[in-house]
Protein backbone atom coordinates (compact mmCIF):
# COMPACT_ATOMS: atom_id res chain seq x y z
CA UNK A 1 0.00 0.00 0.00
CA UNK A 2 2.82 2.24 0.30
CA UNK A 3 2.69 4.82 -2.64
CA UNK A 4 5.13 8.01 -2.01
CA UNK A 5 3.11 9.89 -5.02
CA UNK A 6 -0.28 9.15 -3.22
CA UNK A 7 -2.22 12.39 -2.91
CA UNK A 8 -5.01 12.94 -0.31
CA UNK A 9 -7.16 16.23 -1.48
CA UNK A 10 -9.67 18.37 0.18
CA UNK A 11 -8.34 18.04 3.75
CA UNK A 12 -8.49 20.97 6.02
CA UNK A 13 -6.81 19.47 9.09
CA UNK A 14 -4.50 16.56 10.29
CA UNK A 15 -5.22 14.83 13.58
CA UNK A 16 -1.92 12.85 15.09
CA UNK A 17 -2.43 10.18 17.09
CA UNK A 18 0.69 10.67 20.11
CA UNK A 19 2.20 7.45 21.45
CA UNK A 20 4.16 5.67 18.60
CA UNK A 21 3.07 8.20 16.06
CA UNK A 22 4.67 11.58 17.16
CA UNK A 23 6.24 10.85 20.46
CA UNK A 24 8.72 7.66 20.64
CA UNK A 25 7.21 5.43 23.93
CA UNK A 26 10.89 3.80 23.55
CA UNK A 27 12.79 6.93 24.88
CA UNK A 28 11.36 6.51 28.40
CA UNK A 29 12.95 2.86 29.20
CA UNK A 30 15.78 3.82 26.84
CA UNK A 31 16.81 6.54 28.61
CA UNK A 32 17.22 4.74 32.33
CA UNK A 33 19.28 1.84 29.96
CA UNK A 34 22.05 3.29 32.83
CA UNK A 35 19.88 0.98 35.50
CA UNK A 36 17.94 -1.50 32.96
CA UNK A 37 20.68 -2.62 30.74
CA UNK A 38 19.77 -5.21 28.27
CA UNK A 39 15.98 -5.40 29.66
CA UNK A 40 15.05 -1.89 28.38
CA UNK A 41 13.88 -3.03 25.28
CA UNK A 42 11.75 -6.08 26.92
CA UNK A 43 10.33 -3.71 29.68
CA UNK A 44 9.80 -0.55 26.81
CA UNK A 45 7.67 -3.63 24.96
CA UNK A 46 5.69 -5.14 27.57
CA UNK A 47 4.81 -1.99 29.26
CA UNK A 48 3.78 -0.49 26.09
CA UNK A 49 1.53 -3.38 25.39
CA UNK A 50 0.34 -4.21 28.83
CA UNK A 51 -1.06 -0.49 28.77
CA UNK A 52 -2.87 -0.57 25.24
CA UNK A 53 -4.43 -3.54 26.79
CA UNK A 54 -5.90 -2.03 29.98
CA UNK A 55 -6.90 0.32 27.80
CA UNK A 56 -8.99 -1.96 26.33
CA UNK A 57 -9.91 -3.92 29.13
CA UNK A 58 -11.36 -0.97 30.93
CA UNK A 59 -13.64 0.33 28.10
CA UNK A 60 -14.97 -3.38 27.85
CA UNK A 61 -15.19 -3.45 31.57
CA UNK A 62 -16.49 0.31 32.15
CA UNK A 63 -13.89 0.26 34.33
CA UNK A 64 -12.36 4.15 33.38
CA UNK A 65 -9.42 5.32 34.92
CA UNK A 66 -7.45 7.89 33.22
CA UNK A 67 -3.96 6.86 31.08
CA UNK A 68 -1.51 8.19 33.96
CA UNK A 69 -2.89 5.56 36.25
CA UNK A 70 -3.06 2.97 33.98
CA UNK A 71 0.33 3.54 32.20
CA UNK A 72 1.69 2.98 35.92
CA UNK A 73 -0.40 -0.25 36.51
CA UNK A 74 1.17 -1.38 32.79
CA UNK A 75 4.93 -0.61 34.26
CA UNK A 76 3.83 -2.19 38.03
CA UNK A 77 2.77 -5.22 35.86
CA UNK A 78 6.11 -4.93 33.11
CA UNK A 79 8.79 -4.54 36.29
CA UNK A 80 6.81 -7.42 38.01
CA UNK A 81 7.27 -10.20 34.74
CA UNK A 82 10.68 -9.34 33.88
CA UNK A 83 11.71 -9.50 38.19
CA UNK A 84 12.98 -6.03 38.26
CA UNK A 85 13.31 -4.49 41.35
CA UNK A 86 15.17 -1.43 41.59
CA UNK A 87 14.25 1.63 44.10
CA UNK A 88 13.34 5.15 42.62
CA UNK A 89 12.95 3.18 39.24
CA UNK A 90 9.11 3.07 38.70
CA UNK A 91 9.35 6.84 39.06
CA UNK A 92 12.20 7.70 37.21
CA UNK A 93 10.40 5.92 34.37
CA UNK A 94 6.87 7.64 34.59
CA UNK A 95 8.82 10.78 35.06
CA UNK A 96 10.58 9.92 31.92
CA UNK A 97 6.82 9.25 29.64
CA UNK A 98 6.35 13.21 30.29
CA UNK A 99 9.53 14.05 28.60
CA UNK A 100 9.67 11.39 25.81
CA UNK A 101 10.88 12.69 22.26
CA UNK A 102 9.72 12.73 18.90
CA UNK A 103 10.72 10.74 15.81
CA UNK A 104 13.38 12.61 14.08
CA UNK A 105 10.79 13.90 11.27
CA UNK A 106 8.05 14.97 13.35
CA UNK A 107 8.76 18.99 14.59
CA UNK A 108 10.05 19.74 10.59
CA UNK A 109 6.96 17.77 9.30
CA UNK A 110 4.40 19.72 11.71
CA UNK A 111 5.83 23.45 10.72
CA UNK A 112 5.79 22.75 7.23
CA UNK A 113 1.95 21.59 7.33
CA UNK A 114 1.31 24.90 9.79
CA UNK A 115 3.10 27.11 7.11
CA UNK A 116 0.81 25.59 4.22
CA UNK A 117 -1.69 26.47 6.45
CA UNK A 118 -3.18 23.37 7.66
CA UNK A 119 -4.68 22.90 11.40
CA UNK A 120 -3.17 20.72 13.40
CA UNK A 121 -4.42 18.21 16.64
CA UNK A 122 -3.55 15.68 18.54
CA UNK A 123 -6.38 13.23 19.79
CA UNK A 124 -4.52 10.51 22.28
CA UNK A 125 -5.37 8.37 25.31
CA UNK A 126 -3.42 10.53 27.29
CA UNK A 127 -4.25 12.90 29.84
CA UNK A 128 -4.95 16.84 29.20
CA UNK A 129 -1.22 16.71 31.75
CA UNK A 130 0.40 14.07 29.79
CA UNK A 131 0.05 15.60 27.02
CA UNK A 132 0.67 18.98 27.38
CA UNK A 133 3.85 17.88 29.35
CA UNK A 134 5.16 16.25 26.25
CA UNK A 135 4.61 18.65 23.91
CA UNK A 136 5.99 21.64 25.77
CA UNK A 137 8.93 19.04 26.03
CA UNK A 138 9.56 19.36 22.74
CA UNK A 139 8.87 22.58 22.15
CA UNK A 140 5.78 22.37 20.07
CA UNK A 141 3.31 24.65 21.60
CA UNK A 142 2.99 27.06 19.09
CA UNK A 143 1.92 24.46 16.50
CA UNK A 144 -1.01 22.89 17.40
CA UNK A 145 -4.60 24.22 17.15
CA UNK A 146 -6.33 22.10 19.55
CA UNK A 147 -4.51 19.50 22.06
CA UNK A 148 -7.27 16.48 22.49
CA UNK A 149 -7.95 13.95 25.11
CA UNK A 150 -10.40 11.23 25.53
CA UNK A 151 -11.07 11.98 29.27
CA UNK A 152 -12.84 14.85 27.39
CA UNK A 153 -15.11 11.53 26.53
CA UNK A 154 -14.43 9.59 29.66
CA UNK A 155 -13.57 6.17 27.51
CA UNK A 156 -10.64 4.63 25.14
CA UNK A 157 -10.04 4.59 21.54
CA UNK A 158 -11.37 3.09 19.22
CA UNK A 159 -14.69 4.16 20.61
CA UNK A 160 -16.24 6.28 18.22
CA UNK A 161 -16.89 9.06 20.77
CA UNK A 162 -13.44 9.37 20.77
CA UNK A 163 -12.94 10.27 17.24
CA UNK A 164 -15.92 12.15 17.25
CA UNK A 165 -14.64 14.55 19.80
CA UNK A 166 -12.22 15.68 17.30
CA UNK A 167 -14.83 16.50 14.64
CA UNK A 168 -16.38 18.57 17.16
CA UNK A 169 -13.88 20.23 18.38
CA UNK A 170 -12.73 21.15 15.29
CA UNK A 171 -15.93 21.92 13.49
CA UNK A 172 -15.51 19.69 10.29
CA UNK A 173 -16.89 17.04 9.05
CA UNK A 174 -14.44 13.76 8.97
CA UNK A 175 -13.99 13.66 5.20
CA UNK A 176 -12.18 16.93 5.85
CA UNK A 177 -9.61 15.34 8.61
CA UNK A 178 -6.75 13.14 8.02
CA UNK A 179 -6.37 11.12 10.71
CA UNK A 180 -2.72 9.33 11.27
CA UNK A 181 -1.45 7.25 13.61
CA UNK A 182 1.11 4.39 13.86
CA UNK A 183 -1.10 2.00 15.27
CA UNK A 184 -2.64 0.23 13.06
CA UNK A 185 -6.13 -0.64 15.34
CA UNK A 186 -6.15 3.21 15.93
CA UNK A 187 -5.66 3.90 12.13
CA UNK A 188 -8.39 1.39 11.14
CA UNK A 189 -11.08 2.19 13.77
CA UNK A 190 -10.75 5.94 12.65
CA UNK A 191 -11.62 5.00 9.26
CA UNK A 192 -14.81 3.15 10.40
CA UNK A 193 -15.85 5.98 12.03
CA UNK A 194 -15.46 8.27 8.77
CA UNK A 195 -12.05 9.94 8.60
CA UNK A 196 -9.95 9.88 5.94
CA UNK A 197 -6.94 7.71 7.60
CA UNK A 198 -3.30 7.34 6.70
CA UNK A 199 -1.55 4.71 8.83
CA UNK A 200 2.04 6.16 9.59
CA UNK A 201 3.15 2.19 9.84
CA UNK A 202 6.44 2.74 11.50
CA UNK A 203 7.43 -0.55 12.65
CA UNK A 204 6.38 -2.39 9.20
CA UNK A 205 3.35 -4.41 10.87
CA UNK A 206 1.19 -6.97 8.55
CA UNK A 207 -2.83 -5.46 7.95
CA UNK A 208 -5.35 -5.27 10.62
CA UNK A 209 -8.24 -7.92 10.03
CA UNK A 210 -10.54 -5.30 11.82
CA UNK A 211 -13.02 -2.43 9.88
CA UNK A 212 -11.88 -0.81 7.72
CA UNK A 213 -9.26 -0.17 5.67
CA UNK A 214 -6.91 3.30 5.94
CA UNK A 215 -6.98 5.32 2.52
CA UNK A 216 -2.91 4.63 2.42
CA UNK A 217 -0.09 4.04 4.34
CA UNK A 218 3.48 5.27 4.84
CA UNK A 219 6.38 4.68 6.44
CA UNK A 220 7.41 7.95 8.32
CA UNK A 221 5.84 11.31 8.19
CA UNK A 222 8.28 13.25 6.38
CA UNK A 223 5.95 12.61 3.47
CA UNK A 224 3.09 13.88 4.41
CA UNK A 225 2.96 17.24 3.50
CA UNK A 226 3.67 16.62 -0.10
CA UNK A 227 1.21 14.26 0.24
CA UNK A 228 -1.87 16.50 1.09
CA UNK A 229 -0.44 18.78 -1.68
CA UNK A 230 -0.75 22.15 0.11
C1 LIG B 1 -2.59 7.43 21.95
C2 LIG B 1 -2.11 6.01 21.95
C3 LIG B 1 -3.08 5.07 21.35
O1 LIG B 1 -1.79 8.37 21.94
O2 LIG B 1 -0.93 5.90 21.26
O3 LIG B 1 -3.83 7.60 21.98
Amino acid sequence: MTMPEQHLPDIDACVFDAYGTLFDFNTAASAARDELGEDWQSLSDLWRLKQLQYTWLRGLAQHHADFWQVTGDALDFALASLRIELPGLRARLMKLYLQLGTYGEVPAMLRELKHRGMKLAILSNGTPDMLAAVVRNSGLDDVFDAVLSVEEVGTYKPHPSVYGLAAKRLKLEPSRICFLSSNGWDAYSAKAFGFRVIWCNRFAQVPERIPATPDGEIADLSVLPAMLGR
